[in-house]
C-alpha cells in the first residue's frame, strides 16, 4: 500500500502513522522526522534547515523532493510506504506525479486550528523512534519516558505557541490547496489518481484509528 497522510500540524498524522504502518507492514516516511534527525546529527543538511524549521517555515521543494526520491528507492519501500508530512506543496505533489510514483490512497485528517494549539503545547516525543505522546490526551505509562525504551521524551523546538501559529498559517497557504488537488484529480482520473478519504480527527486516538482503518480497508 502506498499512502499519503494529509493534515495540519498536530492533526495526528504521526500518531496514526504508527498504527497504519504496523497494520499494513510499510515504512513511515516522515520528512519532518528525517529533517529533525539531520539537525540533531549536525549534518550539512541539518545546518541548512535548522533555522527554517524553528521558525515554522517550509524547507525548499528541491531539497525535499530529492530527499524523498532517495528514500523511496530503498528496498524496504518495495511493498509500499506511508508519506507523513509530504507532499506539502503543489510542486512536491507534481514531482511525484511526474516521477510516476503511484499512490493508492490520500487520507486527510481534519482538525480545527484551536484544537491544534492545545495539542502541540502538550506534545512530547521520543526522538529516535518518532513515537508521539500528549501529557493529557495520550500520556506515556511513566511520566516523561518512552513506553518501549524508557528513554526521556522531549518537546519539539517548533511547538512554542508563536511558531505553531506560523506553521498553521503556512499550512493554510501552501499545503491546504492539496486537498482540492487530490480531490479533483480523483474525480477527473479515478483510475490513475489515489482514492481520497477524509476523516474527522477529533475524538480519542483509538476512535480515529478505527475510522482510518475503515476508510483504508473500504
Ligand atoms: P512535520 O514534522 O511534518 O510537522 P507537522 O506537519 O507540522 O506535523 P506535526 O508532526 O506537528 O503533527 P502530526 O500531525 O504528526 O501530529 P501528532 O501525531 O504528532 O514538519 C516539521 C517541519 O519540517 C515543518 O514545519 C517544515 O519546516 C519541515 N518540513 C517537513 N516536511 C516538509 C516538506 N514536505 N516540505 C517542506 N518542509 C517540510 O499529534 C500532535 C499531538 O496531538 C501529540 O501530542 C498527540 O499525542 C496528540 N494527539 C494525536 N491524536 C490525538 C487525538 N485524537 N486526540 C487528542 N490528542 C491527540
Ligand atoms: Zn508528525
Amino acid at each position: 500500500m502506498r499512502l499519503i497522510l494529509l493534515g495540519a500540524p498536530g492533526a495526528g498524522k504521526g500518531t496514526q502513522a504508527q498504527f497504519i504502518c504496523e497494520r499494513y507492514n510499510i515504512p513511515q516516511i516522515s520528512t519532518g522526522d528525517m529533517l529533525r534527525a539531520a539537525v540533531k546529527e549536525g549534518s550539512e543538511l541539518g545546518l541548512k534547515v535548522k533555522e527554517i524549521m524553528t521558525s515554522g517555515g517550509l524547507v525548499s521543494d528541491d531539497l525535499i523532493i530529492s530527499l524523498v526520491k532517495e528514500r523511496i528507492a530503498q528496498p524496504d519501500c518495495e511493498n509500499g510506504f506511508l508519506f507523513d508530512g509530504f507532499p506539502r506543496t503543489i510542486p512536491q505533489a507534481d514531482a511525484m506525479k511526474e516521477a510516476g510514483v503511484k499512490i493508492d490512497h490520500v487520507l486527510e485528517i481534519a482538525v480545527a486550528d484551536e484544537e491544534i494549539v492545545k495539542r502541540l503545547a502538550g506534545r512530547r516525543v521520543h526522538p529516535s523512534s518518532g513515537r508521539v505522546y500528549h501529557v493529557e490526551y495520550n500520556p506515556p505509562k511513566e511520566e516523561g519516558k518512552d513506553d518501549v525504551t524508557g528513554e526521556a521524551l522531549i518537546q519539539r523546538d517548533d511547538d512554542r505557541e508563536s511558531t505553531v501559529r506560523n506553521r498553521l498559517a503556512v499550512y493554510h497557504e501552501q499545503t491546504a490547496p492539496l486537498v482540492d488537488y487530490y480531490q479533483q484529480w480523483a474525480q477527473e482520473e479515478p483510475d490513475a489518481a489515489p482514492a481520497y478519504h477524509r476523516v474527522e480527527g477529533i475524538g480519542s486516538v483509538d476512535e480515529i484509528t478505527r475510522k482510518v482503518t475503515e476508510a483504508l480497508d473500504g
